[in-house]
C-alpha cells in the first residue's frame, strides 16, 4: 500500500501587518492585555482585491516549486476553509481555476481549525487506496473581513489573521517514510460553543437587518469553554496517535499544534512534557489563521531546517465543532 509522503510545504501572508496598537484605534483594547492573554503581537490581514483563492495559490506555488512540481502533476485538490471566497461553490475551485488545472476534482473541507487535519485524513485515504498519486492540501483563511472590529467583538478580533499554507502530497513506496497514522474526532455538543451563527439557511430568510445589527452574524464563543477543552482534547489525541504505533512522548522531533493562543500552545506542551524546541510557535506573528495554522507553522519549520529526513512530525489541531485530530508523519 502507497504511504503519504510530503513532497514541498508553501505558505503566503498578505504584506498589511496589523499590529495590537493598530488595533487599539478601533476597539478598547490594549497592547498589553492582548500580548499576555493570546501572545499574539500583529497578524496580517489582506486588502481589498485579495482573495482567499490567489492566497491558496500562491501557497500551492510555492509547495508546488519546493515538490520540484508542476500544477499539471497534481491528482486532486484537497482545500480546507472556514471562510469561503463565496458561498458556493468552495474555494477549491477557484484554486483550481488560478492553477490552470480544469478536470481533477477539488473538495473543500468544513472543519473549521482541525481543517488541515481533516484534510490530511482525506488525502491519505485517497493516496493509500491507490486512487490518486499527487495531491495538493491547502488550509486558507480571510478572517479580517468577517469580524466584528469594534469593542463589542474585541475578545474575537483580536484573535483572528489572514493567510494560507500548503502542502504537496505524494505516493511513495518506501515504507518507512509518511504519514504513520491518522486520528480525527468532533463533538457536536458544543457547537455553539465556537460559532458563526449567520448567514443561515435554516432561518428564514437567512440574514435579516434585525441579525445585523445584533451582530450575530460575526463568530462568538465562550472563550474559557474553548480553553478548557482545546487543553484536554489535543494531548489526548496526541498520546492516542501514538500509542497507535507503539511510539512515545519522546519519540517526537517536532509537534505542530493549531496556532488558537499562545497559552493554549503553553498548556499543550506543559502537559506532554516537550520543550520549547520540540514545539513550534509563530502565533505572535501571524494571530490565529484557522485551517491555515498548521500548513504555515509547518512550512516555516521546513524552511528554518527544523526537520530532518527520519524525524517524528506531529500535527495537531482542535477547533469550532468542536473537531479535534493528530496526525503522525516518519519526515
Ligand atoms: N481587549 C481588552 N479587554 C478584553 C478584550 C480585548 N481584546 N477581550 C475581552 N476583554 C475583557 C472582557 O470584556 C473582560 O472584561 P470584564 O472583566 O470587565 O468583563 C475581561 O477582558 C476578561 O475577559 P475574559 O473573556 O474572562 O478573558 P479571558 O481571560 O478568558 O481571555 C481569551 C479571553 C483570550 C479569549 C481566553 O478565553 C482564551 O484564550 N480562550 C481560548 C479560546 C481561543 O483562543 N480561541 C481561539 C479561536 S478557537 C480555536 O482556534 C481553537
Amino acid at each position: 500500500m502507497p504511504r503519504t509522503t510530503f513532497a514541498g510545504t508553501g505558505y503566503y501572508v498578505p504584506e498589511r501587518v496589523v499590529t495590537n496598537e493598530d488595533l487599539t484605534r478601533l476597539m478598547d483594547t490594549s497592547d498589553a492585555w492582548i500580548v499576555e492573554r493570546t501572545g499574539i503581537r500583529e497578524r496580517r490581514w489582506v486588502s481589498e482585491g485579495m482573495s482567499g483563492a490567489e492566497m491558496a495559490r500562491r501557497a500551492a506555488d510555492a509547495a508546488l516549486a519546493d515538490a520540484g512540481l508542476a500544477p499539471s502533476d497534481l491528482d486532486a485538490i484537497v482545500l480546507a476553509t472556514v471562510s469561503p471566497d463565496h458561498f458556493a461553490p468552495g474555494t477549491g475551485v477557484f484554486l483550481q481555476r488560478e492553477l490552470g488545472v480544469p478536470g481533477i476534482p477539488a473538495i473543500d473541507v468544513r472543519a473549521q481549525c482541525s481543517g488541515f487535519v481533516y484534510g490530511l485524513a482525506i488525502a491519505d485515504a485517497f493516496i493509500r487506496a491507490g486512487q490518486y498519486r499527487t495531491i495538493l492540501l491547502v488550509g486558507v483563511e480571510i478572517q479580517s473581513t468577517g469580524i466584528d472590529v469594534s469593542t463589542r467583538g474585541r475578545d474575537m478580533a483580536v484573535l483572528f489573521g489572514d493567510g494560507a499554507g500548503a502542502a504537496v502530497l505524494t505516493a511513495s513506496e518506501d515504507a518507512a517514510r509518511g504519514v504513520l497514522s491518522t486520528h480525527l474526532h468532533a463533538d457536536g455538543r458544543f457547537a455553539e460553543m465556537l460559532w458563526v451563527e449567520f448567514e443561515s439557511s435554516k432561518h428564514h430568510p437567512r440574514i435579516s437587518a434585525e441579525v445585523i445589527e445584533s451582530g450575530r452574524q460575526y463568530p462568538s464563543m465562550d472563550g474559557k469553554e474553548v480553553f478548557k477543552h482545546a487543553v484536554a482534547r489535543m494531548p489526548e489525541v496526541v498520546e492516542e496517535a501514538l500509542a497507535a504505533n507503539g511510539l512515545h512522548v519522546r519519540d517526537i522531533d517536532l509537534l505542530v499544534p493549531h496556532q488558537a493562543n499562545l497559552r493554549i500552545t503553553q498548556m499543550v506542551q506543559r502537559r506532554l512534557g516537550l520543550s520549547d524546541a520540540q514545539v513550534v510557535s509563530n502565533i505572535h506573528k501571524f494571530g490565529n489563521t484557522t485551517a491555515a495554522t498548521i500548513p504555515i507553522a509547518l512550512a516555516e519549520a521546513v524552511a528554518e531546517g527544523r526537520l530532518r529526513e527520519g524525524n517524528l512530525l506531529c500535527l495537531v489541531a482542535f477547533g469550532s465543532g468542536f473537531t479535534w485530530g493528530a496526525a503522525l508523519v516518519r519526515w
